[in-house]
């Protein structure tokens, strides 16, 4: 898991927007008898206005050592004994009582952030009470299509400029498959928003999520990608969002481009299948869009995803994935013609003579190539 250092967690201090969404709620709902479990604490900000507001327990559980701090803090202000400081990941904790109210804000550009959503449904079934009240309760997340020729020029088309005789056609690939958070003034939003997921933390147990989008294009221009964004809806009608016209500004909201810029005229049609899978604590999104006009003439398809972006080492992410074209290697060769071969009519006896004279170096002895003759006729023998 990524560790922040002290600089990142500066912005998300100065973020008044962020700050002010979350202390109203905290206030709107924190009591004499609230426990709260600060789930990401970071430099225990939540944790320190929690107790100010009265909270009997306050658990700040933080992996970063620099949750350490705010011990000094709550010494100072004179509420050490209602400040229980966890330096680990919440997975790892129990508590000898269980908590009613969550706060976290474990988010990267989108709630699906590492693993953030596991550690809040781990949360909401081991540490909360049933009625807890959970800050944020909900969070949407939106996609549009938009014109963003600054950023593409910036991240994306990037490789393929020629400078004094340099490019790099080979990383095209790479980028073109990968999200990333960039911003410029004048990017523009294409479509209306389509929204990919809800999640009510409440009740949610989805990690991955899946959505068929659908949008009309509204603004003649040139798509560049989609921009992406969420909406935290927290108890008492707060709200923080990093949307295109965004109250807060720790998180830049990610930009998802398309393979090559297409030019679209209001009424064209623009369907994307979007797949966000969780996978060993982070996300694989894959993104399929068709863009055309309406009589149904296809301007674009195309078909991406960070499976796609990893460099060609990472060989066991790309070999499971549907943009992987698979061949078979030597010891399936060797399978494939031994079932080949099991016809009803030939013995196993012969097939095994045949690979040891097909397939040299592969067997010791004859009594190894019977070996893998039998194994594979043990599992798929009919009958
Ligand atoms: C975006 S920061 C927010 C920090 C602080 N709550 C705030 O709002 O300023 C998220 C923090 O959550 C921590 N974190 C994320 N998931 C965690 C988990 N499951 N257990 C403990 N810490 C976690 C990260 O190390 C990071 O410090």
């Amino acid at each position: 898991m990524h560790l922040y250092d002290f600089v990142s967690y500066c912005g998300m201090l100065t973020d008044k927007a962020r700050l002010d969404a979350y202390t109203g709620s905290l206030r709107d709902s924190v009591g004499p008898d609230t426990i709260v479990l600060d789930l990401g604490a970071g430099t225990g900000v939540f944790s320190v206005i929690a107790c100010l507001l009265g909270a009997r327990k306050v658990y700040a559980v933080e992996v970063n050592p620099l949750i350490r701090l705010v011990e000094e803090t709550a010494k100072e202000k004179g509420f050490a004994d209602r400040l229980v400081v966890i330096q680990k990941h919440s997975s790892e904790i129990e508590l000898s009582e269980k908590a009613n109210l969550l706060v976290s804000d474990i988010h990267g550009g989108l709630p699906l952030h590492e693993s953030g959503l596991e550690s809040i449904i781990d949360a909401r079934n081991r540490l909360l009470t049933r009625d807890a009240v959970m800050l944020p309760e909900a969070e949407t997340v939106f996609f549009a299509l938009s014109e963003a020729e600054e950023i593409y020029e910036k991240h994306v088309s990037v490789f393929l400029r020629e400078y004094e005789g340099f490019s790099l056609p080979a990383a095209d690939r790479l980028v073109k498959n990968r999200w990333f958070s960039a911003r410029s003034d004048k990017e523009r939003l294409l479509t209306g928003t389509a929204i990919f997921a809800e999640i009510d933390h409440r009740v949610n147990s989805d990690t991955s999520f899946a959505s068929d989008l659908r949008w009309e294009v509204e603004k003649s221009g040139t798509a560049h990608g989609f921009r992406a964004w969420f909406e935290s809806r927290l108890p008492g009608g707060h709200s923080v969002s990093n949307g295109i016209s965004a109250n807060t500004s720790t998180y830049a909201s990610p930009f998802f481009p398309l393979s090559f810029p297409v030019a679209v005229k209001e009424g064209d049609v623009v369907n994307a299948r979007i797949n966000a899978v969780y996978e060993d604590g982070g996300y694989l999104w894959s993104w399929q869009t068709k863009i055309e006009d309406p009589a149904g003439l296809v301007k674009a398809e195309t078909a991406q995803s960070v499976i796609a972006s990893m460099i060609p080492d990472s060989k066991s992410a790309l070999r499971r994935s549907e943009f992987f074209a698979p061949a078979l290697g030597r010891q399936g060769e060797i399978d494939a013609f031994v079932l080949s071969r099991m016809d009803g009519e030939n013995l196993s006896g012969d097939i095994a003579d045949e690979i040891l004279e097909r397939f040299p170096g592969e067997f010791p002895t004859a009594e190894k190539a019977a070996e893998r003759v039998y194994a594979l006729v043990e599992r798929y023998c009919r009958g």
